[in-house]
This record gives C-alpha cells, structure tokens and sequence, in this order.
C-alpha cells in the first residue's frame, strides 16, 4: 500500500507524461495551478483533501473535446491508473465522478452528482478560465482554433446546446460573454467566490481598455 504523499506524487508524475502533447491551455501547468487553487480552497473548507487533490491532478487527463467527444475515456483511464496504485474504490469512484462531471458543458444538464470535492475542483478550474490567465488562454485557445480576435458584426450568443457551444466558431471576444463573465455567479464555495471577484474585474478592466484601443480612442 503506497502512502498518500507517494500517491500523489505518481499522479503527478503519470499526469506530466500523459499530458507531455498537450495544447498550451491545457498543459501541465493548467493542471498545477488547478492544483494548487484546490489545495488553496480545501484548506478553508470541508472536504477530503486526499480526493481533492488526486481531482483536480486527474480532471482533464483525456479531454473529450480532444478524444471525438468521447466523455467516458477520462474516468476510465483515472480509474485504471489509481487501481495501479491500489487506491481504495471508493476514492476511485469519487474521483471518477469529478473528472465526469466538472465540464462546463455539464451545466447545460441538470446537476446528477454532487460532493464537496467536485464543487472546490470545478471553482479551482473555473477561476483558472478568468482573471488573467484566463484571458491568455482564451486567445491561446482562439489562436489555435484560427479564430479572429474580435469582429463588431458577430454579437455574443446564446447556445441552447452543448453541441450548439461546441460547434460555434465565434471570435474569441463572444466567448468572454458567453462563459468566462458567467462564472463568477457559478462558483460553488464561498473561497472560491472571494478568489473570482477580482479575477472578474480584471477582465472587465481588460474588455472596456480592448474597445477604446479598438476605436483608436486610448
Ligand atoms: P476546462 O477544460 O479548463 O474546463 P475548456 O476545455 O472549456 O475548459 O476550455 C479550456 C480553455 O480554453 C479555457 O480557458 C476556456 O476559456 C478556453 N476556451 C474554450 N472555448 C473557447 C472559445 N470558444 N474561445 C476562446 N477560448 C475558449
Ligand atoms: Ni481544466
């Protein structure tokens, strides 16, 4: 039986070579600031840190959007990788259960499972898509997709579906209205509540500089 710290640490290092591909918003470093804004709101809140942080470790291992849409491949591979290091099952399956249901798109459905670990995991990769990181890897993302920056003619929309969001091709500004300006009222506990202000404001600051430079006015 490996001791928890041993645990995590494999995690960390089995995570580092799975993810050695990945595109720069969902690389390593995603993952360890996810981290370690997870250990930050757990330790101000009741939860298992032990589950906390091998979900947050875990969450993004196979991303659908990356596997065809493929939503089941993530747990499925957290599960057999945790068995390698004779996790107990029900860790397992709390884990499993995080990286299932902490998407976005996840909301558009009704929420089916909830736990005090998924609810710190989900804040910690929230706020890891606002604030200043959250812009640099909302361009990243759009420069990879070969989005425009902005386009006056193409307002923000409303997805009815999490197909409809997927397949959308707008320019990366909309998607400051259509996500990262929602999360702020999504956050789930209060640590991460406080933590989103000024992330928000932030990129508030960032969108009323990015008109006026846009207008030649500043
Ligand atoms: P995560 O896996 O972190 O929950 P996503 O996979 O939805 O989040 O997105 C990863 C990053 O790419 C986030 O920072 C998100 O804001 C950004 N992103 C996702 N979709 C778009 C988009 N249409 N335009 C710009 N950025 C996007
Ligand atoms: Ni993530």
């Amino acid at each position: 039986m490996n001791s928890k710290e041993q645990i995590i640490n494999n995690t960390v290092l089995y995570v580092q070579r799975e993810l050695n591909n990945a595109e720069g918003g969902h690389d390593w470093f995603h993952i360890e600031r996810v981290w370690k804004t997870a250990k930050h709101i757990a330790a101000e809140e009741e939860a298992d840190p032990f589950i906390v942080e091998l979900g947050a470790l875990l969450h993004d291992i196979a991303d659908a959007k990356f596997h065809d849409g493929d939503e089941s491949i993530g747990p499925k591979k957290a599960r057999a990788f945790l068995e390698t290091q004779h996790v107990d099952s029900t860790t397992i399956t709390a884990v499993e259960n995080i990286i299932q249901y902490i998407s976005f798109k996840r909301s558009y459905a009704a929420a089916v499972y909830q736990s005090p670990e998924l609810d710190i995991v989900q804040d910690a990769d929230r706020l890891d898509a606002i604030g200043a990181i959250g812009i640099a890897r909302a361009f990243n993302y759009g420069g990879f997709k070969n989005r425009k920056l902005y386009d006056p003619a193409i307002p923000p929309a409303e997805y009815q579906t999490p197909e409809a969001y997927k397949k959308n091709e707008a320019p990366t500004l909309n998607h400051f209205y259509e996500k990262l300006f929602l999360l702020k009222d999504k956050m789930n506990t209060a640590t991460g509540k406080k933590m989103a202000e000024e992330r928000h404001l932030f990129m508030e600051a960032f969108i009323t500089r990015f008109y006026k430079e846009w207008n030649g006015e500043a």
